[in-house]
């Protein structure tokens, strides 16, 4: 395994004929980044993990400096997951000066997780661009758990034509169902018993979105490692859906159990609400609050 910034990357991305699979991360890598190392692994001939802490997307009273950099055991994870090249750049090789030129997200960036950080979405957006830049990945691994910033990435690529396959690996789950996230340690075991509220919304939109006939939860126990989609039967409403989720939620709520951000069941590609005679894949996102603790979390549906 090779480690460097632009200078190195550059000489060692010219000896390369195979197919590039890349993995970007801020670092802090944890068993959910090794599974998107794996995946990339699988998917291409070299993998590239890219380890940058990029300052575009913390907001002026978020944690940039106390972030963890931890890079000795990164290395030694990255080593571990197979990855052959770690892209660790200095903040000072990335941005030589504030970059006056940066790629802006949009509406879909103001939106739900981008309404309390504002510009946010456009710092991942501009660091992610310069990173395909850089590296020139042929496949790029994304987790679906940050399902704002992965329709982001997707559409970038999309709209600016960057020539790139996009994987989302799906939300890994506990074994009560809660999605994996290294916020959970903030939540109390009883806090933990309260945010079941967000995967039990989630099944009971899958089952309305079934038909009704739905067996087992989607939304707990293990992971396959391949996305769930779930599809929904004909004649099931978009709203039918939403309005399911939001009585397991509401109810939690009016128990003072969380406090929801937000539940809206979107399409895909532009993060718009579903109208009643939507067709194409979508997502039902929510956001709730769990003693003071922000928790996400997701559910694809094909229409
Ligand atoms: O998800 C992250 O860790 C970051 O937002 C990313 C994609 C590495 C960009 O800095």
């Amino acid at each position: 395994m090779e480690v460097g910034g632009i200078q190195a990357l550059r000489r060692w991305r010219a000896r390369q004929s195979g197919r590039v699979g890349l993995v970007p991360t801020m670092g802090a890598l944890h068993s959910g980044h090794q599974a998107l190392m794996t995946r990339a692994r699988a998917e291409s001939d070299l993998v590239v993990t890219s380890i940058f802490v990029n300052p575009l997307q913390f907001g002026a009273d978020e944690d940039f400096v106390q972030y963890p950099r931890p890079i000795a055991s990164d290395l030694a994870k990255c080593e571990e997951a197979g990855v052959d090249f770690v892209f660790a750049p200095a903040l000072g090789e990335m941005y030589p000066s504030a970059p006056e030129v940066r790629v802006v997200a949009g509406r879909m960036g103001a939106v739900f997780e981008g309404e309390a950080r504002p510009g946010h979405f456009d710092g991942v957006l501009t660091v992610v661009a310069k990173l395909f830049n850089l590296i020139k990945p042929d496949v790029t691994v994304f987790g679906l758990k940050d399902i704002q910033q992965f329709c982001l990435v997707k559409r970038m690529i999309a709209d600016l034509d960057f020539d790139i396959e996009i994987i989302g690996l799906p939300v890994v789950r506990d074994a009560d169902g809660l999605a994996m996230s290294s916020r959970n340690e903030y939540l109390s075991p009883s806090d933990r018993e309260r945010a079941l509220a967000i995967p039990r919304a989630l099944d009971a939109a899958a089952e309305v979105a079934a038909g009704g006939v739905r067996e087992g939860a989607a939304s707990g126990g293990a992971d396959s490692g391949e996305a769930v989609v779930e599809s929904v039967a004909d004649g099931v409403l978009p709203e039918a859906i939403e309005s399911a989720a939001r009585a397991v939620l509401e109810s939690a709520a009016e128990r003072g159990e969380l406090d929801i951000i937000y539940l809206s069941l979107v399409d895909a590609s532009t993060l718009r609400p579903c109208p009643a005679d939507f067709r194409g894949s979508a997502l039902l996102l929510v956001s709730a609050t769990v003693g003071g603790t922000h928790l996400i979390d997701n559910l694809p549906l094909e229409f």
